[in-house]
C-alpha cells in the first residue's frame, strides 16, 4: 500500500459470508459462529432493499438462501425481514432472519470483530449502493477503532464509496488480476487487492506485495493451500472453513 494510508489490521483469516458454510451465509447466526471458533474477522455481501436499506444477501434473489422467492431489488426492508433466511441450511437456523447492516453493525462491535463488507450491488444499482453503504457504514461505524473495509468487484460502486465516505478504507475484489490492476488500485485509492486464489501466482503474490498494497485471497478453505499463500506473502485469507483455518492472529 502507498506509503501514505494507514493499513488495515487484516487477520491472517477471515470468515466468508459471516461464518462461512458452518451456518446460514449473511446471518447473525453465522457471525456467531466466528465469534465460536475466535475469528476476529468476517466478511459479508451488503446490497440495497427497494427502500434503501442496506442488508445482507449475496445472490441477487432470495431464492436460494430463504424461504422467498423473488428478486431482492423488488422488496422493501419490511418484506425482507419477514423472510426464514435459516431454515434451508437446517432446522437449528428457523427463524433467523435477514440482517441490516445496523444488525451486523451493533453485533460485530459488541464482539470486537471487524467487518469487511463487500459492497454486492442488485443489477443496475452499483453507483447509489457504493455511495449508500459508504455513507451507512460512516455513520453506523462512527468513532469505532477500527473502520470497515469496503470491497467491491464493482469499480462505479467503490468509486461512489470513495466520493462518499473518502476515509473509509478500501479494496478491490477481482476473480483474475486484470493486467491494470496498479492503475484501479491508485485510482480508487485501496489499501487492499482481494482476489480469487486460483488466480494468484508467486510472482503476482510479490508484484502486489512489492508495490505496498495488502492481499486477500478468498474462498481458501484447504489448510495446504492456506499454507502455500501464506508462504507467499498473503495477509489474509477468507474462508468458509472455520473449523479448518484456525484463527491464529
Ligand atoms: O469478498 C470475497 C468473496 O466474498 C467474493 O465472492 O461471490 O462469495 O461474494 P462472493
Ligand atoms: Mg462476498
Amino acid at each position: 500500500m502507498p506509503q501514505h494510508k494507514q493499513p488495515w489490521p487484516y487477520p491472517e483469516v477471515v470468515a466468508h459470508r459471516g461464518g462461512g458454510t458452518l451456518a446460514p451465509e449473511n446471518t447473525i447466526a453465522g457471525f456467531r459462529e466466528g465469534v465460536r471458533y475466535g475469528y476476529r474477522a468476517a466478511e459479508c455481501d451488503v446490497k440495497l432493499s427497494a427502500d434503501n436499506v442496506c442488508f445482507l444477501l449475496h445472490d441477487d434473489t432470495v431464492d436460494r438462501t430463504s424461504n422467498g422467492k423473488a428478486p431482492a431489488a423488488g422488496m422493501s426492508m419490511a418484506q425482507l425481514s419477514q423472510l426464514d433466511a435459516g431454515r434451508w441450511k437446517g432446522a437449528a437456523f428457523a427463524g433467523e432472519a435477514l440482517p441490516t447492516l445496523s444488525n451486523v453493525a451493533g453485533y460485530c462491535l459488541a464482539q470486537n470483530m471487524l467487518l469487511n463488507i463487500e459492497i454486492k450491488p442488485c443489477p443496475g444499482r452499483f453507483e447509489e449502493t457504493g455511495r449508500l453503504v459508504a455513507l451507512e457504514a460512516a455513520r453506523l461505524w462512527a468513532g469505532a477503532a477500527v473502520p470497515p473495509l469496503l470491497s467491491s468487484f464493482e469499480i462505479d460502486a467503490l468509486r461512489a464509496a470513495k466520493a462518499a465516505a473518502p476515509a473509509l478504507p478500501r479494496a478491490f475484489l477481482c476473480e483474475d488480476i486484470p493486467g491494470n490492476w496498479r492503475d484501479i488500485l491508485a485510482e480508487l485509492d485501496c489499501v487492499a487487492l482481494h482476489c480469487d486464489h486460483h488466480a494468484l501466482t508467486a510472482e503476482l503474490a510479490r508484484e502486489v506485495k512489492q508495490a505496498g498494497y495488502q492481499l486477500l485471497c478468498y474462498t481458501v478453505n484447504d489448510p495446504a493451500d492456506a499454507r502455500r499463500l501464506l508462504a507467499w506473502g498473503v495477509d489474509s485469507l477468507c474462508t468458509d472453513r472455520l473449523d479448518l483455518l484456525p484463527a491464529r492472529r
